[in-house]
């Protein structure tokens, strides 16, 4: 597993959610309550895009079939939705933002 730049926190100034790639994987990096998380963009429901859904408190509603995830852990939370969806571990250097991803 490697660690890699993705965004800087600067980036988060005026926006809450950044889409980024990584190795061909869309990932949302989200600003929540002073620290940041990054999740696959791929509702296990049917494949929707994540982005563009609504934030809630620390949940993420899938804008397709309004399906509520977890932002901290991933953990699905309503139907239609069963399967978690997929986290990654990130930290902080400075004000690059790093996520940790199999190479
Ligand atoms: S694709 Fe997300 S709830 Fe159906």
């Amino acid at each position: 597993m490697t660690w890699y730049p993705v965004a800087t926190t600067n980036d988060f100034i005026t926006e809450r959610v950044k889409t980024i790639f990584l190795h061909d994987v869309k990932i949302l990096l989200i600003h929540l309550n002073n620290r940041y998380y990054a999740i696959e963009d791929l509702c296990t429901h049917d494949g929707g895009d994540l982005s563009g859904g609504e934030i809630e408190g620390n949940e993420i509603i899938c804008p397709r079939h309004g399906a509520r995830f977890c932002i901290t852990t991933g953990e699905a939370l309503t139907p239609p939705a069963y399967e978690d969806i997929e986290t990654f571990p990130l930290k902080i250097e400075g004000d690059i933002i790093l996520i940790e991803s199999e190479g």
